[in-house]
């Protein structure tokens, strides 16, 4: 799976652009390709992707499915309009609007039960890293976001340390399959050898054309979660091929 988080980017007309560019480049069947606009170019993106294989995802929700939430979108409304997957507990949800692990829980739990897919974001800080935290942060993150929950077929996991998010300075291959290999191991434990082996787990941070390569290569990365170069028509599709 290759999937762009386009975050707070791109009007209405931005998102058509790149949807007509991008749908005249052959795109590959043997990938999921996913876009997730914001919120107000869901709808038009929605229409723009029928009968492409580019598939519509949101970047946030709240977990009710209605009520006095004042600024807030409900899953049945990303329902409603086209959305197969919505990205949660993203680093920036994280830090910039203090959810934590019991929030993203209640969100995942909602998503689920409306049948959509959620990616779930996963990732140490720098500070973190240096004081050797990595892996306890990234396994509580895990553990606590997934609580309570039975099934994980329909989630995606996304490992995203917050110090490759934006900076340019990726995970280096070896340093990022070092923690999805513990994730896997981790759901191995906590689920079954088959909820492992099925899950999808993505690496997310400072991605690009020059990189994606190497870090595909690795055997527990099954696609990239990008930011900044999904942006760009060309960029993403160099990605996604
Ligand atoms: P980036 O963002 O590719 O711009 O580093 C990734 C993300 O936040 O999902």
């Amino acid at each position: 799976m290759i999937a762009g988080n386009w975050k707070m980017n791109k009007t209405v007309k931005e998102t058509k652009d790149f949807i007509t560019k991008l749908k005249k480049h052959a795109l590959p069947k043997n990938k999921d390709i996913l876009i997730c606009p914001p919120f107000t170019a869901l709808s038009k993106a929605s229409g723009l992707i029928k009968g492409s294989n580019i598939q519509l995802g949101a970047q946030n929700m709240h977990y009710e499915v209605a009520g006095a939430f004042t600024g807030e979108i409900s899953p049945l409304m990303l329902k409603e309009l086209g959305c197969k997957y919505v990205i949660l507990g993203h680093s920036e949800r994280r830090h910039i609007f203090n959810e934590d692990d019991s929030l993203i829980n209640r969100k995942i739990k909602a998503a689920l039960n409306l049948k959509l897919k959620p990616i779930l974001c996963i990732g140490e800080t720098l500070d973190q890293r240096k004081k050797n935290k990595t892996e306890g942060i990234v396994k509580s993150q895990l553990l606590n976001s997934l609580k309570d929950i039975k099934d994980i077929s329909n989630i995606i996991l996304a490992y995203e340390p917050v110090w490759a998010i934006g900076t340019g300075i990726n995970a280096a291959p070896e340093q990022a399959e070092e923690i999805h290999k513990m994730i896997r191991t981790l759901i191995k434990k906590t689920y079954s050898p088959k909820a492992a082996n099925d899950i999808r787990i993505l690496y997310g941070g400072s991605v690009k054309p020059e990189n994606i390569k190497e870090l595909m290569k690795e055997q527990d990365i099954d696609g990239a979660l990008v930011g900044g170069a999904s942006l760009d028509t060309d960029k993403f599709f160099k990605l996604i091929n």
